[in-house]
């Protein structure tokens, strides 16, 4: 009996291999991922899609939004995601500003996520406001993954983190939003703080997978920030995200025991150091009898045990 190839030797998925999920009912897992080590991890365990997400600028460096994110930035960090993921499609986060100020442009930051940084899509926020970026870019062979709801980059327009589309004009105007995007060609929307009804009823009313944070189970699939399901941000957990782990507890603890025994003198220990030939030591500090017949074997500005 032939078994499904382990996540580790499978080739990469693609968008094609998204729609194949969707369309098999399969939920689809997304998390964020910045980094090379943590992107192994996340491929290892079989996440199908890691979202290089300008929330980098958050969780990673310190910003206060993501709006100061560059595309320098978002480049950097793609390629260490791609580098350290066999499998996974990475989906690179366009950054503020990065589009939507002319086509060219939008196509060329596109590009540049796509050839130099190695993703298999890009991510952009807007609906029908984004359309016709949307359906440019993708017209030039770059998948492209909608954001609609909350939408990070324009915070200081929304005025704060609050749930979308809970009026009668705004649950039509997200209505409108995740169909222009779906029209544009976009293979998936990412639903920012929805109320989980309007998600599940924008879900079934389209062909493409809509991927949830914050807007209920009813998405066809779900992303997390991966910093706020692996506890490492001890200060805040968003209402829509679960402590899954708690690395930041973790970490913390292993560096004071790492102290403790580096303070102590009981690391490093044995399993963790190097020796050599006692002889070979002798010989290069001038311990040998050869090297007590003065002269011999003497290296300007070099102490042997005999200068001592
Ligand atoms: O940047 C990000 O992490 C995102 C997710 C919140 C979807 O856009």
């Amino acid at each position: 009996m032939s078994q499904a190839p382990s996540p580790k030797h499978a080739a990469r998925l693609t968008i094609a291999s998204i729609a194949r999920l969707y369309a098999d009912g399969q939920r689809i897992a997304m998390l964020t991922a910045y980094d090379f080590p943590t992107a192994r991890a996340l491929d290892e365990a079989g996440i199908p899609m890691l979202l290089v997400g300008d929330s980098v600028g958050q969780v990673m460096l310190g910003y206060d939004s993501t709006v100061r994110v560059t595309m320098a930035e978002m480049l950097h960090h793609t390629k260490a995601v791609v580098r350290g993921t066999k499998r996974a499609l990475v989906v690179a986060d366009m950054p503020f500003l990065s589009y939507g100020v002319t086509p060219e442009q939008s196509l060329e930051n596109a590009g540049v996520l796509m050839s130099e940084g190695g993703a298999g899509a890009v991510k952009l926020e807007g609906g029908e406001r984004s359309a016709r970026i949307v359906e440019l870019i993708v017209k030039s062979g770059i998948p492209v993954m909608a954001h609609i709801g909350l939408t990070p980059q324009s915070i200081h327009q929304l005025g704060g983190h609050r749930v979308q589309g809970k009026t009668r004009e705004a649950g039509r105007r997200l209505l409108a939003d995740a169909l222009a995007v779906q029209e544009a060609g976009a293979f998936a929307v990412v639903l920012e703080l929805v109320p989980e009804q309007l998600a599940r009823a924008i879900t079934e009313r389209l062909r493409i997978p809509t991927i949830g944070i914050g807007a209920g189970a009813g998405c066809a699939g779900q992303v997390q920030v991966v910093t706020d399901v692996l506890g490492l941000n001890p200060d805040f957990t968003p209402r829509h995200a679960r402590h899954f782990a708690e690395i930041y507890e973790t970490t913390k603890a292993a560096a004071e025991t790492y102290r403790g025994e580096v303070e102590a003198g009981t690391f490093p220990g044995p399993d963790q150091t190097v020796r050599m030939e006692d002889s070979v030591l002798d010989e290069i500090l001038g311990r040998t009898p050869l090297d007590r017949a003065e002269g011999i074997g003497a290296l300007p500005g070099i102490p042997l045990d005999r200068d001592l």
